[in-house]
């Protein structure tokens, strides 16, 4: 599947979007290291903060069918400028993504831009952290 495609996935995600508060349709669609995509859209809640946002719907869906590589992910919302993850997306991409795997942030407006893994957040707290 080609980055278009993947980000046209992302768009078409938003449709399945619960968002009864913020009314703000969020998708994700992420790519295997094996070409499996796996689309993701945000989910809201009475109790705000239980929020789940698409990006981490995304990959929560991929990491419990057992996958474990992903080469790049596309998150779409209509907004002015590319959408840009939050914090905690940020941080959970940051335990299952490579440096280098792929971001692909756009709007409704065909506004894109890549960015990886470590530029989006870089100095991220890992596992390796833990250790003495
Ligand atoms: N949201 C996402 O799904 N992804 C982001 O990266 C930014 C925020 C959602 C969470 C909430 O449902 C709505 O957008 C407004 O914050």
């Amino acid at each position: 599947m080609s980055k278009q495609q993947l980000i046209e996935k992302a768009i078409e995600s938003r449709n399945n979007a619960y968002v009864p508060y913020s009314n703000f349709q969020v998708g994700a669609a992420l790519r295997t290291k094996s070409g499996k995509v796996y689309t993701g859209c945000n989910i809201e809640n009475a109790a705000y903060p239980v929020t789940c946002c698409a990006e981490r719907v995304a990959i929560f869906k991929a990491i419990s069918e057992g996958e474990t590589e992903f080469v790049e992910i596309a998150v779409a919302a209509n907004t002015e400028r590319p959408v840009p993850p939050c914090g905690s997306c940020r941080q959970v991409m940051s335990e299952f993504f490579n440096p280098d795997t792929e971001i692909h942030l756009t709007n409704l407006k065909a506004n894109t831009m890549t960015i990886k893994m470590d530029e989006l957040l870089p100095f991220s707290f890992q596992k390796t952290d833990m250790d003495k």
